[in-house]
């Protein structure tokens, strides 16, 4: 039965992806396996008004707010995306939709909220499905909720759940898919429960490369076969990382799989450097300080200039102090967003 009217709202995280999913197929399929970090306090809010049109309807009607505006230029994206779900969520065109949405962390700091953003918009559509199946498990409504996502933006699949999330098929986790992100189901030490994220914000401007250019751009790349390859390999690598509690292990492939990612930019045609000097800056210092000091911190990327410092609960402290002695100075305008590992979605 269909709900006459109401509204829902979500809380959802941003994630940061330790190994990197870089190359799409069609349909948001990945080209190989990522896993991720949920993140916490970097999150989108999202709330949707929905009220039944007067007549069957065959086209999607819906309102946008950002941070309490109408925001027009966001209107196709939402678009495209309810085109893409269209046949998994036929009830949505029965709806007249008022979206209403903010984020955690200011406007164009080149934190990308399409994770975040799509990850809570999913969550929303499916809470009004779950009005409609009131019998639908938990299992069922984050699966189908990270697989909506996926088809948003792909990392977005990894945004509804904590605290380590897998997505993309690999033979040796059963129950990996492509269509949607599961909670990492091998044993995790419990240095890896309480990570944090300081995300050093060094240039908050557009990014000159959207990441849908940038997957498509390792169709045809030279490295590509092996960089997928690499992909599967860390992930296995990751097994015995996270069961034994080996930060240093951790480090290796993390920051490996950081440069790769640029790597792939960088020897893409077009080719493009999305770093900026004072994220060369971090990087060498992050490793000179980590030799002197053995503190196990250390970092990773998106597909953007900010660094994201990565350090387990037990060095906190060293952690902070190095940071605000050594790497504000590179932020723009000195800002950073202290995160930490987090346990995904929920409703508000
Ligand atoms: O979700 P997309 O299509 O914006 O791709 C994101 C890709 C990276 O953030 C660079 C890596 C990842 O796995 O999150």
């Amino acid at each position: 039965r269909f709900p006459e009217k109401g509204k829902v709202s979500y809380k959802a995280p941003s994630n940061i992806a330790l190994v990197k999913y870089w190359g799409k197929l069609a349909r948001q399929i990945p080209a190989n396996p990522s896993i991720s970090f949920t993140l916490d306090a970097c999150a989108t809010t999202t709330s949707m008004k929905f009220e039944k049109k007067g007549e069957s309807s065959d086209t999607f009607s819906f309102d946008l707010l950002f941070e309490g505006k109408p925001k027009e230029d966001f209107k196709p994206k939402i678009q495209t995306f309810f085109e893409r779900i269209e046949a998994y969520v036929p009830f949505l065109k029965e709806y007249h939709l008022v979206i209403e949405t903010s984020n955690s962390f200011p406007h164009s700091s080149g934190i990308a909220s399409s994770a975040s953003g799509m990850a809570a918009l999913s969550l929303c559509i499916m809470d009004i499905e779950k009005q409609m199946s009131p019998d639908m498990d938990k299992a069922f409504f984050n699966k189908k909720a990270s697989f909506l996502a996926r088809l948003g933006s792909g990392s977005a699949c990894r945004s509804i759940e904590g605290d380590l999330i897998q997505w993309g098929k690999h033979e040796n986790i059963p129950e990996s898919s492509n269509l949607y992100g599961i909670k990492y189901p091998f044993e995790v030490h419990p240095v890896f429960k309480n990570y944090h994220d300081t995300i050093l914000l060094v240039h908050k401007g557009q990014k000159q490369v959207s990441s849908t250019v940038g997957h498509e751009l390792m169709h045809g790349h030279p490295f590509a076969e092996n960089r997928f390859r690499q992909a599967h390999e860390n992930l296995d690598a990751l097994k015995s990382v996270f069961a034994h509690g080996d930060v240093e292990e951790f480090i290796k492939i993390v920051e490996s799989e950081a440069l790769t990612l640029h790597a792939m930019m960088m020897t893409s045609m077009p080719y493009f450097i999305l770093m900026k000097p004072d994220t060369l800056e971090i990087i060498n210092k992050i490793w000179a300080y980590r030799s002197e000091t053995h503190v196990p911190i250390c970092f990773t990327l998106d597909a953007g200039a900010n660094v994201h410092v990565l350090y387990p609960e037990s060095v906190k402290e060293k952690a902070i102090q190095f940071i605000q002695d050594e790497l504000v100075e590179h932020c723009e305008n000195g800002h950073y967003i202290c995160d930490r590992i987090g346990q995904g979605a929920r409703k508000i």
